[in-house]
């Protein structure tokens, strides 16, 4: 999107626009150290988290995550798109905008995205008008007929699709969409010189996204035919796998608590529509990170509230994988007897609902090990037990742990010694030698094979290869791997990644680091670049502060004089402020 304005321009544009002043139009800030201060205006908040940092020209909430430099701060705040938010900014300081640099391909797909979004938009309109007519009956019947009002109806945005061949097709056309338009937004069919309607005699839930575009469809069929949901393929403005159903309402919610996932359109509707707030739906296929990522952005934490069956059961604990790859905290919503939350809140009523009680991740995982075993029998109680003390290894909680370990204790008949000795050394995984690592860190080495901060070091360098992060963000000392800080050293020095990469000095295992790295950029958010170097960051920080603590417990352990010990004891008790100081930022 950038490449349209020249670099030079934009540049001068940055260097001229004040980001404490822009920000301060709309909100009030307080300067404090190097940074402003103020409430943020992304979600509710009592005590100021969100900072401008006038130096890098950045912004960034310590609370909802939020952050960026001043264009995105201004399309944010005007929910305008990057172009309008840099006709803003010039506008302010009076500056022209340049002569945009030719680049047909660009304006073409550019073109093409907004004529899409736009007939997807009008589609969403015709489905929706139709549903109070006469043809849209048997649609408005059927979505009554599933406990919905006009109201959350209007909410949503929902429509008929009706039994006519080209009925929106037709209405399109006479709008001035082309049909090459129409089949590339998924809307139509086309077959020669034939084009009919993709959506036929389906209750049509149209997919918002966060800015509000109307970016497909899922059509729910009236009677017992197949496929049962209709979904918008992938199209150029559609990705089922990024896209979320229902954010575009989250994205208005300020301080929400929790996200609620769910597997279906009809669960958020119905959720909705019973006094329950803030449930989503993925579009059809499993959670990706991409989505979690999503999420994150919206609410502290997600609950995983997908269908009571098996299957429903299963996807949770795919789901819970991805959250915790991402850093997502979660919960899970447990419905009985294999009803969806849909059919749980119609039959049973919210209170139901809301006095069921999140699960944590352990527990659930718990829970469903206990399926698999037969605690009749010894062998049975001594797998369950085996398979529960890996899940334990990720508790740092003590309190939590101890109630683990009791409830254990009791299904197994372990005494709590033998537990915590099984958690302590498993037999596949022989205790590394390196004793100082941190629990969450083994646990996390063992999942993907590499250390958790081994990940973290490599996003931060994906992120410098791209060059969107501020100058001297990054530094050679703040990584722990020899090869990553030598990359590190080379792109301070000015090189971009395809030089390393291909330089054959470097030796294999550098150059291997540096190819692994580099190509996590893909996978990457690049919009928010710098808010997500600032949580690798500090994630590395809070790794290095923990394994200190975890050295100083060992010497406090082994000290031979209650003068020392008590020396690292103090340290430790700074240590840990500093830690929940940092930890208490990453919220
Ligand atoms: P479910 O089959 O659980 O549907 O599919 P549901 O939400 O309970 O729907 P109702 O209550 O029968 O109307 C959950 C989700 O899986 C996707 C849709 O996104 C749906 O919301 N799905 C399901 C499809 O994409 N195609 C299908 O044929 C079925
Ligand atoms: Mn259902």
């Amino acid at each position: 999107m950038a490449g349209r304005i020249p670099s030079a321009w934009m540049d001068e544009l940055y260097a001229r626009t004040d980001i404490v002043s822009v920000v301060s139009s709309y909100l009030t800030l307080k300067k404090d150290g190097r940074r402003y201060w103020g409430l943020c205006p992304f979600h509710n908040e009592k005590t100021p988290s969100f900072s401008v940092n006038p130096e890098l020209n950045l912004y960034y909430c310590f609370g909802c995550k939020a952050g960026g430099n001043v264009v995105q701060f201004v399309m944010e705040m005007e929910r305008v798109s990057y172009l309008e938010a840099v006709k803003l900014l010039a506008d302010r300081i009076h500056m022209t905008l340049p002569e945009m640099r030719e680049d047909p391909d660009y304006e073409r797909r550019r073109s093409q995205r907004e004529r899409l979004l736009n007939a997807n938009r009008e589609a969403a309109r015709f489905y929706h008008d139709r549903l109070w007519q006469p043809e849209g009956k048997p649609v408005l019947d059927y979505l009554h007929s599933r406990g919905l009002d006009d109201g959350i109806i209007r909410r949503f945005g929902l429509g008929a699709s009706t039994d006519r061949w080209d009925d929106l097709t037709s209405y399109l056309r006479e709008k001035g969409f082309t049909l090459d338009e129409l089949g590339l937004a998924g809307l139509s069919v086309i077959k020669g010189d034939h084009a009919y309607d993709m959506f036929r005699s389906r209750a049509m839930f149209p997919i918002i996204d966060q800015y509000n575009n109307v970016l497909g469809f899922g059509g729910r069929a009236m009677k017992d035919v197949k496929p049962k949901y209709l979904n918008t393929s992938d199209t150029p403005v559609f990705n089922k796998r990024k896209g979320v159903y229902a954010i575009n309402l989250i994205r208005k919610m300020r301080d929400l608590k929790r996200i609620i996932l769910v597997e279906g359109y009809m669960d958020v509707v119905a959720l909705s529509q019973s006094g329950v707030q803030g449930a989503v739906a993925t579009l059809g296929t499993a959670l990706t990170n991409e989505q979690a990522r999503l999420l994150k952005r919206y609410a502290p934490e997600v609950h995983l509230a997908y269908d009571g069956d098996e299957a429903g059961q299963h996807a949770i604990e795919r789901g819970l994988d991805i959250f915790e790859a991402e850093d997502v905290p979660s919960k899970v919503l447990y419905f009985p007897d294999g009803l969806d939350p849909d059919e749980f809140i119609r039959q049973r009523g919210l209170e139901a609902f809301q006095a069921i009680r999140p699960m944590s991740p352990v527990a659930y995982r718990m829970q469903r090990l206990r399926l698999k075993y037969d605690l009749e029998s010894q062998d049975g109680r001594t797998e369950y037990a085996k398979g529960c003390a890996e899940l334990l290894k990720n508790v740092r909680d003590p309190v939590d742990l101890e109630n683990y370990l009791e409830l254990l204790s009791v299904q197994t008949g372990f005494s709590r010694e033998v537990l915590v000795a099984q958690i302590g050394i498993s037999p596949q995984k022989p205790e590394p030698m390196n004793n100082s690592l941190p629990d969450r860190e083994r646990i996390s080495a063992k999942r993907s094979h590499v250390p958790e901060g081994y990940r973290t070091e490599q996003t931060l360098i994906a992120l410098m290869g791209t060059g969107k992060l501020p100058e001297g963000m990054v530094k050679e000392t703040d990584f722990a791997s020899p090869a990553h800080r030598q990359i590190v050293h080379l792109l301070i020095e000015g090189n971009v990644p395809a030089d390393i990469i291909s330089d054959d000095d470097l030796g294999d295992e550098v150059r291997h680091a540096a190819g692994e790295a580099f190509s996590l950029q893909s996978e990457l958010d690049l919009d928010n670049a710098a808010a997500i170097a600032g949580d690798c960051l500090r994630k590395l920080q809070i790794q290095r502060i923990e394994q200190e603590i975890q050295s100083m417990t060992d010497l406090m352990r082994s000290a031979d004089s209650p003068q020392k010990r008590a020396d690292a004891l103090k340290e430790v008790a700074e240590l840990s402020k500093e830690l929940a100081r940092l930890k208490q930022q990453g919220r």
